[in-house]
């Protein structure tokens, strides 16, 4: 087990810089989860760990220890990728094995490792098959194994679901929180889906641009977001976001928190509005209600609406966010979030 630091670490290739003075702790044997959209550097900052790339400045500690010498053979982390590659003319085990060999690990205790970790991964009956044969699930157990084998002290894993259908990745998904629930190693796992992160994570590291914008704690992020890009990347349909027409401030709920009605309510925001789009889901539904100059999405566990009915639309005070002009979150207890309150009562479009 292990943990891992950036300290001011900067990541450039050809003057374009990609990771800006990072700093971040991952945690011993907790399973860390880097989201962000495309680009955003996730990919860049797994290589580092793993010692694929050097950084431009700034130092990776793993244990403590710069390892920005240590080749990565020596760092005691194995990386699963995106394209798994794994060799189509050798069988499961001889797949498995190959590390081992390479490392001189004698025969005996190289079956009782492939025995063993196949167990695990459920790979057991395959162990004699070529790749060819297998599910794109199995195949990715073969990767997954074969990382596990050297006895890794971090598992870097980078999207390595994203070549698997929708149902299969849900069923991957729950077995590595099992693997990681069994191993108790450091995991480090890269997605730009955001309910893979919300499911899988201990912690969530949020990335855009190269930056953190939030380090926490799946329904920390979730209830708790820093800042608008934050609200908006976490949580499908993502938080509403509307204009308060005050000091450039946002003001934002989520799709559950709204509630449509026949009638006007109580409520601290309560806006009359047309309902655009219906979309049926099964257990909910998810409306689209046009109100002034905004088109909120509303989640609704009840399928009362048609399209093109006037609705009223109510969110309670303590399920409002406010963000300042440069987007982060203004927290309830400012001062000035009473001001915000007012002036949205009083921005009713009818
Ligand atoms: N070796 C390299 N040389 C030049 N630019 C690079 C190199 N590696 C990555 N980049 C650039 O760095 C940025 C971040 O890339 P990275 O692969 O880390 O993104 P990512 O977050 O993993 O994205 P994705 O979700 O698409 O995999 C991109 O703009 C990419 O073009
Ligand atoms: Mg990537």
């Amino acid at each position: 087990m292990a943990s891992i630091e950036f300290v001011n670490v900067t990541q450039a290739f050809d003057k374009n810089v990609i990771i800006q003075d990072m700093n971040l702790r991952i945690e011993d044997g907790k399973f860390t989860v880097l989201v962000g959209p495309s680009g955003c550097g996730k990919t860049t900052l797994l290589r580092m760990i793993a010692g694929l790339d050097r950084q431009t400045s700034g130092s990776v500690l793993i244990d403590g220890k710069d390892v920005t010498s240590i080749p990565p053979g020596q760092r005691g982390v194995a990386m699963v990728f995106q394209n798994y590659a794994i060799y189509p003319t050798m069988s499961v085990r001889e797949n498995i094995e190959f590390g081992l060999k390479n490392n001189k690990v004698p025969k005996e205790e190289r079956t009782r490792l492939v025995e063993s970790i196949s167990e695990t991964v459920g790979l057991r009956p395959y162990l004699d098959r070529k790749p060819s044969t297998l599910s794109g699930g199995q195949r990715q157990r073969v990767a997954l194994a074969r990382a596990m084998v050297k006895k890794p002290s971090v598992f870097l894993m980078d999207e390595p679901l994203s070549n698997l259908d929708a149902k299969l990745r849900v069923q991957m998904r729950i077995e590595l929180i099992e693997l990681h629930k069994q191993l108790g190693t450091t995991f480090v796992y890269v997605t730009h889906d955001q309910v893979e992160a919300m499911s899988m994570a201990d912690t969530i590291v949020l990335m855009n641009e190269g930056r953190i914008q939030q380090e926490a704690a799946p329904e920390t992020i979730y209830r708790q977001p820093s800042n608008l890009f934050a609200a908006q990347f976490i949580g499908v349909p993502p938080m509403n976001i509307g204009k308060l027409g005050t000091d450039g401030v946002s003001f934002g709920f989520r799709p559950e928190s709204g509630v449509l009605s026949d009638e006007r309510t109580g409520a601290h925001y309560c806006v009359k509005g047309t309902i655009v789009t219906r979309e049926m889901l099964g257990s909910e539904t998810i409306y689209q209600v046009k109100t002034g100059p905004h088109a909120f999405m509303i989640k609704c566990t009840e399928d009362l609406f048609t399209a093109d009915r006037e609705v009223y639309l109510s969110v309670d005070s303590d399920k409002l966010f406010f963000f300042g002009e440069d987007g982060s979150r203004i927290a309830p207890s400012d001062r000035r979030v009473d001001d915000y309150l007012r002036a949205l009562r009083g921005n009713v479009y009818v």
